[in-house]
């Protein structure tokens, strides 16, 4: 079953078409990043799942059921507009979610102590959230997302806002929501985030789905480049589209920068230059990132980070 399921959902406001025939489905116990840049649908796409805002067409179903009420206990939700009371303790903000989650207020208290405890902020539990810094406020609001240990995890931009040794215990989080058998889906514009964390992802531009799939999918979708010490060109080798030299050549040896053609593969090419007893000294494939998976698929001018 799909924790999350988008059939051809279309979303209006106005003039405005902030989702356009989206279709996807997030299968159950994986971790789903939603990229895109700026305006590309996300969060109008998460708050159609959590029943915020209704489809103008299409429908969605989570954890098998049309978004709604009845699911609420199941889901916990990082909004991208991060905002609590900001009178309330951390601890009782973690609990006073917790309840609403139906946990008891036993269990909310010791399950909340024990998150603040694992994000660093044990001797903060008593502080109200307007003594609390904006990241450790964003803690405690993953917290409340987190304590009831829902099947299904929103988090929309959950990294922005986090320094960098925040994002890796978020990153950390993610994972273990993961192991405890939760799905989770994420929106980010840090593409490092999505590479260390995603089963699948999803790149949406203009509302518009730009490509589904896994991580070595989305690297599949540029030509291989390699990065070769040889003592001539590799221009004119079957499969080769560009061969450029990097820096100086050194007792003959030249660094090559080398783009195949599409759907060519960096051992086919390899085996060429062997039969053709071209002389390498080094052949390595440089994995293209999901930066430049992004950029290359959405196009610059839409992938403004
Ligand atoms: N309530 C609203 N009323 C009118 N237009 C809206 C509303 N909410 C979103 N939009 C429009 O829908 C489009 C998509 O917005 P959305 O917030 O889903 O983008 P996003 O991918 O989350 O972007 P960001 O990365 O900046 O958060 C934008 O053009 C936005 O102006
Ligand atoms: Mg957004």
């Amino acid at each position: 079953m799909s924790a999350l399921d988008v059939d051809n959902v279309t979303k209006r406001f106005d003039r405005t078409i902030a989702v356009d025939g989206l279709s996807f489905a997030v299968p159950e116990g994986q971790v789903f990043g939603f990229l895109g840049g700026n305006g590309a649908g996300k969060t109008t796409t998460l708050r159609m799942a959590l029943d915020i805002i209704r489809p103008t067409e299409g429908r969605l179903t989570v954890l098998g059921r049309s978004p709604g009420r009845e699911n609420a206990a199941d889901i916990g939700f990082l909004p991208e507009e991060r905002g609590l009371y900001r009178q309330m303790t951390a601890i009782d903000t973690i609990v006073y979610f917790g309840r609403l989650k139906g946990m008891t207020a036993h269990d909310a208290r010791t399950e909340g102590l024990a998150l603040l405890e694992r994000f660093g902020l044990g001797d903060n539990a008593r502080f109200t959230i307007d003594k609390l810094s904006k990241g450790m406020a964003q803690k405690v609001q993953l917290a409340t997302a987190v304590v009831n240990r829902p099947k299904l995890l929103i988090l929309d931009e959950p990294f922005s806002g986090l320094d960098p040794v925040n994002q890796r215990l978020l990153e950390d989080e993610i994972r273990r929501a993961s192991a405890n058998g939760a799905t989770v889906v994420f929106s980010t514009h840090v593409m490092q985030h999505a590479e260390r964390l995603c089963d699948k992802l999803l790149l949406l531009a203009r509302g518009r789905k730009k490509f589904e799939g896994t991580l070595d999918e989305a690297r599949a979708q540029l030509p291989a480049r390699l990065s070769v010490v040889a003592r001539q060109s590799l221009a004119g080798v079957a499969g080769v589209k560009s061969c450029v030299p990097a820096g100086t050549a050194k007792d003959g040896w030249q660094e090559w920068d080398v783009e195949l053609n599409p759907g060519v593969a960096a051992g086919d090419v390899l085996q060429v230059c062997t039969e053709q007893s071209i002389s390498l000294r080094r052949f390595d494939e440089r994995r293209a990132s999901l930066h430049d998976v992004f950029l290359q698929i959405v196009g610059p001018a839409e992938a403004r980070p």
